[in-house]
Order: C-alpha cells, then structure tokens, then sequence
C-alpha cells in the first residue's frame, strides 16, 4: 500500500474512489459538499441510505460531476461527539469498504477533518495505521488461499504538503510495518515461533537496519546467573534466547508458549498461549519502526525468550531459585513465569545505564479482569516517567490506565523459606505481580505495561493486535525529542 500526499480538488481528482465524510444530521463535511455542488444535488439525495453511525458508508457510482468512478460517503456520526473515536470508527469504516469493493486506488478526504485538538499529522498517523491495519491478512499457513487479496495499492491524502505532514506519514508507514511484524510473530504458532525463532528475526532485523545485537545462549545465562530466567526455560526442549544496545530500555515477555508448567493451565483456549510472546514481539517491532524511521533514538531491546513447559526437568511448586539481582525467590506457582523471566531480564537490562525501562508483558489474567481488552495497565515507580507514557498512549489511542503500586502490596508476596513468592494470591494479582518486578527495578526509572487483555482478541477474530507498538513509538519519538 503506497501513500501520498497531495492536494486534489474532491470533484475533479480522476481517483478510483473519492471518500467524503458526511455527519449524522447530513451535514456535509467541506470536500463532500464540494461534490454535491458539482453533482447539483445528487450526492445529498442519495444521504438517505447512509448509516447514522460512525463508520456506515454508502458507495456510489457514477455520481454525475464527479470525475471518481465511485464516490464512498462515510458516517461521521453526530457532528457535537465528533473526536478521536468516531475520526477511527470511520477510517475503520472506510477501509472495511475499500476492502469490500476490491478498490485500487482511493483519495481519503477524512484526514482534513478537525478531530478535537489534534493537528492533521494526528489524522495521517491514524488513517495510516487504520487502513494497514484493515489489509493486514495472516494466512501463509493456509494452503488455499481466498482468492485474490485485495490490494488497495495507492492512498492518496488531499492535503497540501509541509515538513511535519510529511514527517507523520513516514512515521506512520514505519509504525505500521512495526504493527504487521508484531502481529505475524504473535500469530505464528509456537512450533514455529520459538526462542530461536525471535533471536533469528531480531539477527535479520539487526541486519537489514544495522544495528548491533547480542544473543544470549542457556550457557551465558548460566554463567550470568539467571536463575530465574532458567527454572522456566528448564523443561523446554528449545533453548532459550536473549537480544541486547541503550539508553531507553524495552524489556519484553517472550515465551513463546506458556503452559503453565506443572502448575499446567486448563485446556479451553490454551492455544492462545501462544501469544504469551507479545510483548517480545512488540519490542522487535518497535526498534523496526524506528530504524526505518531512521528516528534519532537510542533504545536497547532486551528478550528473555522460553517456553514454560512440563516435564520431568521443570521446576517444581516450592523450587527456590537464585535470581540474577542474588535475591532468592521460592516459586509457588510454575505459570507465574513471566515475572521469573523478566525479573533477570530487568536486572540485566540496568548494565546499559538506562535513562528509563520499559516492561511490556503479557503478564497476568488479572489484568484482563480489571481493565478488560481496552486499556492495558500502566505500572511505574516514576510518575514523570508515567505521566508521558500515558500522553503518548493517548495520542497513538492506544490507550493505558495506571495501577497502584503501593507498598502496601507487597506484603503479599512473603514466602516462608526464600526472599519472596512468585504470586501473591487472587486479590490484585495484576498488582502483586508488578510488585515482584518493582523489587528488581529500584534503582531504575521503571515502567511495566501489562497486556494481557490488548495483545491479542479471542474468538472469531482471534489474532494479534500489534498493540503496543504505536504506543512505544510515540514514546520513544517524544521522550527522545525531550532529551
Ligand atoms: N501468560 C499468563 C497470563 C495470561 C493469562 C495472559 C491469560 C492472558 C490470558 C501468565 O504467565 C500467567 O499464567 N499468569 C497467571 C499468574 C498466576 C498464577 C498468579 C495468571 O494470570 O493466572
Ligand atoms: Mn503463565
Ligand atoms: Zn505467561
């Protein structure tokens, strides 16, 4: 999909299809009465069949005085609750359509629209990532294909060009390839998506954009003292594999399949269980973003990459491990994993002098409980450190809402016979789980994301979602830009 920018007059542009947004009380945004004028009447005649809703469209073809082959009006809903939320719904709502009618090429005038405050890069980003995200299609695992995949292969923005336009659809195809990398490697299977799988795609990730890399093997991490990280990867029959450069850390969660371990989860839906690497993913799709972006950023990426398996040589509820901070911890409960993995992560991540880390996990059901798939839950030790990671989380409307992470907690996690427990019991789990990371982090400016509701949808539409990727390059962009 090739995007560009130019300034196009709606009747006249000679596209394969015009997009004009239209309010719920069939008010006509500017470009769309543009084009009633020059079809005298007919495009506000044909209103009666367009949803009220953000994101209904109605095609039309052969409107008279439009020189498009097809005009597509989208719903903006009511013009008083126009934001950012319908500007999405209808960008969503356009690209369904454009999917649907197999179109070549289309101008979007939605990205002029005033949504709110915001300024126009905001609409380019977000009618860029709408639309990718729309076309993105997961089935290189299926033999027969359907069909011809639709390829919208032009988009062109009407607008008239400056620098920082132009600037916000670069960084907008980047995040976008970001989002699709994200998402293939949270649908890979585990079977092919395994620790050596993540180390070779940040190896051709690394070299296609030159950057440095360095993979832990079982052995280094034993040498090291990852105890932690290794009472997981114990019964795995794949070797576990890490990824490390500096000064803004992103730590993801990558085991490649959880399953539970001896404390093994229920069957219903342990499939899913293969995007318990999300947060990995979302790590390797962001430093993709902003190498391609060529963003003067300077981040590290660090992995802790397993599987949490059964067997014979796994660990057992009640093994005392020695973390590689020396704190020792007693595990409880072998599917409490991910904060085993990251808590080594996170010590080794403090050898780059990082100005801020950032873990982003898929870590505990909890989460999902509290905040459901629609915010993902933001821990921090730092509030500077939150409160711009919830502007950024805004602004990518990939959204975050912060958790406690008092002391008061803490208390949960006492063990009789090591330094702390692996879980704290049902209350708070999402917050006791932070607070076992919050004893490896005190001397760093820390942040945990938890994604364990926003990384993937279950049911009909289950697949990754990329998220956070947007979120994490803004962050990256705006924390640099502030540096
Ligand atoms: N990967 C899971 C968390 C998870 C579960 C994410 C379901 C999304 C959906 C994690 O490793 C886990 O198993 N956590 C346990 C922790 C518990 C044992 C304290 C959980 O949430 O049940
Ligand atoms: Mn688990
Ligand atoms: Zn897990």
């Amino acid at each position: 999909m090739q995007f560009s920018i130019k300034a196009l007059s709606p009747e006249t542009a000679k596209s394969g299809c015009v997009v004009l947004g239209v309010y719920a009380n069939k008010e006509l945004s500017p470009p769309a009465a543009r084009v009633d004028r020059a079809s005298r009447g007919a495009l506000r005649n044909a209103l009666v069949d367009l949803p009220v809703k953000a994101g209904g469209t109605l095609l039309l073809r052969g409107l008279p005085g439009a020189a498009a082959e097809r005009v597509l009006l989208v719903g903006l809903g009511e013009r008083e609750e126009f934001a950012e939320g319908p500007f999405r719904d209808a960008v969503r709502g356009a690209a369904a359509a454009l999917r649907e009618l197999g179109a070549k090429d289309a101008a979007l005038y939605l990205v002029d629209l005033k949504v709110g405050a915001r300024p126009v890069a905001w609409n380019v980003r977000h009618a860029v990532l709408g639309l990718r995200e729309a076309f993105y299609r997961f089935d290189q695992l299926k033999t027969q294909k359907k069909g011809n995949p639709p390829i919208l292969e032009q988009v062109v923005f009407p607008l008239s060009k400056n620098q920082k336009i132009q600037e916000a659809l670069s960084e907008a195809i980047a995040t976008a390839d970001g989002v699709a990398l994200a998402r293939t490697l949270g649908n890979l299977p585990a079977n092919i998506c395994t620790p050596a799988y993540l180390a070779d795609e940040a190896k051709k990730i690394a070299k296609q954009f030159k950057l440095g890399i360095e993979v832990l093997e079982k052995r280094d991490m034993e040498k090291l003292g990852m105890g932690a990280m290794l009472s997981v990867a114990r019964a795995s029959h794949q070797p576990p594999g890490a990824k490390g450069k500096k000064p803004l850390a992103l730590v993801g969660k990558g085991v490649t399949f959880d399953t539970g371990g001896i404390s093994l989860k229920p069957a219903g839906e342990m499939d899913e269980m293969k995007f318990d690497m999300s947060g990995a993913a979302s790590v390797l799709g962001t430093i993709r973003a902003l190498a391609a972006m060529k963003a003067p950023v300077n981040v590290v990426g660090v992995i802790p990459a397993t599987e949490n398996m059964p067997g014979g040589a796994a660990s057992k509820p009640g093994d005392v491990v020695t973390t590689l901070s020396g704190q020792t911890v007693e595990i409880l409960n072998t599917d409490a994993e991910g904060r085993l993995i990251l808590c080594d992560a996170l010590t080794y991540a403090a050898r780059f002098e990082p100005e801020a880390v950032i873990d982003i996990a898929t870590l505990t059901g909890a989460c999902v409980i509290a905040l459901g798939h629609v915010a993902t839950g933001l821990f921090a030790n730092d509030e500077r450190l939150a409160g711009d990671i919830h502007e950024a989380a805004d602004e990518a409307w990939d959204r975050v809402w912060q958790m406690p992470l008092w002391e008061d907690y803490q208390e949960q996690l006492r063990s009789n016979f090591a330094d702390m427990a692996n879980i704290g019991g049902r209350p708070g789990g999402s917050i006791t789980a932070a607070c076992f990371l919050a004893r490896f982090t005190r001397k760093l400016r820390w942040a945990h994301l938890d994604i364990a509701g926003t990384a993937w949808r279950s049911g009909r539409e289950k697949g990754s979602t990329g998220r956070p990727v947007p979120l994490l390059v803004r962050f990256a962009l705006k924390h640099s830009a502030k540096m």
